[in-house]
């Protein structure tokens, strides 16, 4: 697939078949992230790849941490469906600097071009990924089961499987955004 048809036929997806998509495909993707653009080659992204019972451990994690805050039963039991909702759950983190907090604004963005190679090569892959994010992204206690620190970030989880047959994208349409041209 070409990067003008990947770029404009993505679309986060829901739906999962239940097969786990092979591990040199999820090795292929992760690849195709750390090619994205960081000032200063500072490659702050981390990823960890939980698939099928490797989920579990994230999900109780999840919820302890959770419990110990003010989330309802039902915040709960949609924070467990995010980690197993497909046969892999990859999660994007970030090394943080907070003593240099451009650097950190600048690993953050590079963090998400990183994410975005990453959706477009699962999708040229015939993969569907559902992005989210989540309160659980501040607890240590998903941290520390990562094995990241507490000042790190998580910056995405990402859900990852073959699209389940009849699955539909989200409708997704764009407006121009361009505010002004002076094109002489
Ligand atoms: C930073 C970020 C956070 C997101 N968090 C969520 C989320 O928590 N739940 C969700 O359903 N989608 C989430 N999304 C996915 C967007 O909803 C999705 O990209 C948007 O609907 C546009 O659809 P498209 O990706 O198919 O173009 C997130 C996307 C980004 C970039």
């Amino acid at each position: 697939m070409d990067v003008h048809t990947a770029i404009r036929t993505r679309r986060d997806m829901e739906g999962f078949a239940p097969d786990t998509p092979p591990r040199e495909v999820i090795e292929r993707i992760i690849e195709a992230a750390t090619w994205a653009p960081n000032h200063r080659l500072t490659e702050p992204w981390r990823f960890a790849v939980l698939a099928g019972a490797g989920r579990d451990a994230m999900a109780d994690g999840v919820q302890t941490w959770l419990e110990s805050t003010d989330a309802t039963e039902g915040a709960i039991r949609s924070a467990r469906n995010k980690v197993l909702r497909a046969p892999i759950i990859l999660i994007v983190a970030q090394v943080s600097r907070p003593e240099d907090p451009v650097r950190d604004l600048e690993d953050y963005a590079a963090c998400m071009c990183a994410i975005e190679n990453l959706l477009l090569e699962a999708h040229a892959e015939g993969l569907a990924v559902h992005f989210s994010t989540d309160r659980t992204m501040l607890g240590d206690g998903p941290k520390a089961y990562l094995g990241l620190q507490p000042e790190d970030r998580l910056v995405a989880y990402l859900n990852i499987g073959y699209p389940k047959p009849d699955a539909e994208p989200k409708v997704a349409t764009r407006q121009p955004a361009v505010v002004r041209w002076d094109w002489s």
